[in-house]
């Protein structure tokens, strides 16, 4: 019980929207979540996204904070705690561990493409892209990645900033960083919509973002954006569980869940009007894959006016993103395992930073030395750790947390953590849980794996 009196809070339930929304909005909604509309033929896809957002990312979200709180405590600790309480099996707990286990997977090559943010940071700072042509630009991200010293000293400079802002402990590093972060953000993203709406082709942009044209879309892609609704809002491993543990009790889960995913969609939708409308005026390919806003945008900002002040807070916003984000990835661990075996934050973050480290190596030499290394079904390590944690491993544990608050804990607990909602509000949220999310996930997985 100790442990429990001397855990850290939140100082309001604002700074839990704060860091929760710092979680969820990352290099998920401006690096990732542009190249894969573009891959994915763009307005069927962003509507199968937001669908997913809606039916199936907002009550796990809910359910997720409501196991953090109602624990109190890291997420291996509380799934145990709580299974014991509903007098559930003891297999349970393996949530929590799924989720520490997922957070250093995920972590390790997150890290390395923050890297590269960090880098073009300094190079657009620097220039680098005024007037360079497009095999330039080309050149400077495949010199960038082709190096692993480089590589891996990026890599190295983002997981410092991540550990020493975990090992400050709950308010004076969490809080504390997104409370300067997210603001920063925020006015950078306005800031470079309202560059796009001036410079760049808007209409383009809306029409892609908005149009469906459902003969783009597979089942493999419905798996990609039901695995992004996962991945976007921090779901299913444990960094939502582990912030909802630093809440107090009082206040509302339900509009707290919805404040954080309208949040994170509308920042994905934002970065998506920034980027396309530019790259559509360039006349450049959307359909770029994971060099999109590493090749096809700096070439775009390289031939506009402003381009250099632009591009580079466009690679700051990104650096910010991750940062807010990286914190959380590694938040499960940390707290596990300095309450668990008692040692300091400043120890177990810098456990946690250096175990995460090493398996970023993995993702720096995929890149590069192992690049046509495919093991593991004709994907390369970095590919691999990708698909497997964000089309599995997090659709798995948000199945598993939607069945245990679902069907498992008690009835009497749940609604006694969960607000006095209208009883039909609260239906729906348990039959989302119960019925709609776990059928969603295991209609997407059977077709992506046997259709
Ligand atoms: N949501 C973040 C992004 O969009 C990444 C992230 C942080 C995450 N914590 C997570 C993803 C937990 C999955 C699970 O970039």
């Amino acid at each position: 019980m100790a442990i429990e009196q001397q855990r850290e809070h939140w100082s309001s339930r604002w700074a839990f929207v704060l860091a929760a929304t710092g979680s969820a909005v990352g290099l998920g909604n401006i690096w990732k979540f542009p190249y894969i509309a573009g891959e994915n033929g763009g307005g069927a896809f962003v509507l199968v996204y937001l669908l997913c957002i809606a039916a199936i990312g907002v009550p796990i979200m809910a359910a997720e904070i409501l196991l953090g709180r109602r624990g109190q405590n890291n997420p291996v600790a509380t799934m145990q705690g709580l299974a014991r309480e509903a007098g559930a099996a003891r297999a349970w707990s393996l949530i929590g561990w799924f989720g520490v286990l997922a957070g250093f997977l995920i972590l390790s090559y997150y890290s390395v493409i923050a890297g590269w943010t960090l880098a073009y940071v300094v190079r657009g700072a620097g220039g680098a892209f005024q007037q360079a042509d497009s095999t330039e630009i080309s050149r400077l991200f495949a010199d960038l990645v082709a190096d692993p010293e480089r590589l891996l000293a990026w890599h190295t400079l983002f997981m410092a900033l991540t550990t020493v802002v975990v090992a400050r402990g709950v308010s004076a590093g969490l809080e504390r960083a997104v409370r300067l972060l997210l603001p920063g953000m925020l006015g950078i993203l306005l800031l470079l919509v309202g560059y796009a709406w001036v410079e760049g082709d808007v209409g383009a942009g809306l029409r892609f973002l908005f149009t469906p044209d459902f003969s783009a879309l597979s089942w493999d892609s419905v798996l990609i954006a039901l695995g992004h609704a996962f991945f976007t809002l921090s779901l299913g491993m444990g960094s939502i569980m582990v912030y909802g543990s630093y809440m107090r009790r009082g206040s509302s889960i339900a509009s707290t869940t919805l404040m954080v995913a309208a949040a994170d969609t509308v920042i994905a939708l934002l970065a998506g009007l920034a980027i396309f409308p530019i790259v559509f005026a360039q006349g450049l390919e959307v359909g770029s894959g994971p060099g999109l806003v590493f090749e096809t945008l700096p070439n775009a900002f390289g031939h506009m006016p402003g381009g250099r002040f632009f591009g580079t807070l466009f690679f700051l916003l990104l650096l910010f993103a991750a940062w807010s984000s990286s914190i959380s990835l590694i938040e499960p661990a940390v707290a596990w395992m300095s309450e668990r075996f008692r040692i300091t934050r400043p120890m177990a973050a810098g456990l946690s930073g250096a175990v995460t480290w090493v398996l970023g190596l993995a993702t720096v030499l995929s890149f590069n030395l192992w690049a046509e290394k495919k093991p593991f079904w004709g994907m390369n390590p970095f590919e691999f750790v990708d698909y497997l944690t964000a089309n599995l491993m997090l659709p798995l544990g948000g199945l598993a947390i939607a069945l245990f608050v679902g069907w498992r804990m008690g009835s009497a607990e749940r609604r006694e953590e969960f607000d006095a909602l209208h009883p039909v509000a609260y239906n729906a949220w348990l039959w989302g849980l119960r019925v709609v999310a776990p059928t969603a996930v295991l209609v997407v997985f059977y077709n992506a794996v046997f259709g």
